[in-house]
């Protein structure tokens, strides 16, 4: 499980950028991933939890808008990844998903996934959404909610990770179900030595 400190090693990278909002994600899920520790982290010490607690005050201190800002964002895009998921149509596979892709400019962008009866046409939920992003002109995005009905949290697929992570490889992907468990994880971390579109300029 990711701690606390792991979030917070990318929110200092983003702190000093233009990209508040990429350091106020990271930062907020810091917080949530030290709120989360009697939950996770059975090994995970006292001590450690409230210096990650300072560090996360330290840093909000800093932030351009204040970590309940992030807070209030995350919380819409994971209500509206669940209420998008209700759209899904999967009469295949009557496996509802949802999703919801957070903009660099804060904007929302929602996906459900669409089944086909040629099976394999199907679309996922985050694929849906990142295509009408970027229809929409947004081409880097923040932050990633998945919303599904497991109780073990659905992660994207493989072929969704490398298309997500073409436009969000620095993202933080928030997981749900309908009873308000959740996980988070970076981008970097769920596609570890991804290909990008930097080996294409060597
Ligand atoms: N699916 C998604 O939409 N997103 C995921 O992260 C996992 C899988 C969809 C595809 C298909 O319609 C159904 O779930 C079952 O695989």
């Amino acid at each position: 499980m990711t701690t606390p400190q792991h979030f917070l090693h990318h929110a200092e990278l983003f702190q000093t950028s233009t990209d508040q909002l990429f350091a106020g994600l990271y930062a907020e899920s810091a917080h949530w991933a030290a709120s989360q520790h009697g939950n996770y982290h059975a090994s995970y010490h006292a001590e450690a939890q409230s210096d990650a607690l300072a560090a996360i005050h330290h840093l909000s201190s800093q932030l351009a808008k204040p970590l309940q800002h992030y807070t209030q964002l995350i919380a819409e895009a994971k209500q509206r990844a669940l209420e998008t998921r209700t759209r899904a149509h999967a009469p295949f596979s009557n496996f509802l998903v949802g999703a919801t892709l957070i903009a660099e400019d804060e904007s929302l962008f929602i996906g459900c996934n669409v089944e086909c009866s040629s099976y394999g046409l199907t679309i996922c939920a985050e694929r849906t959404a990142l295509v009408s992003g970027v229809a929409q002109g947004k081409k880097r995005y923040a932050g990633v909610v998945v919303a599904a009905d497991t109780d073990e949290l659905t992660p994207p697929c493989g072929a969704c990770r490398q298309l997500l992570y073409d436009f969000a490889p620095d993202s933080v992907v928030v997981l749900v179900n309908l009873r308000g468990t959740e996980k988070r994880f970076t981008m970097k971390e769920l596609l570890p030595e991804a290909f990008s579109v930097t080996f294409l300029q060597k």
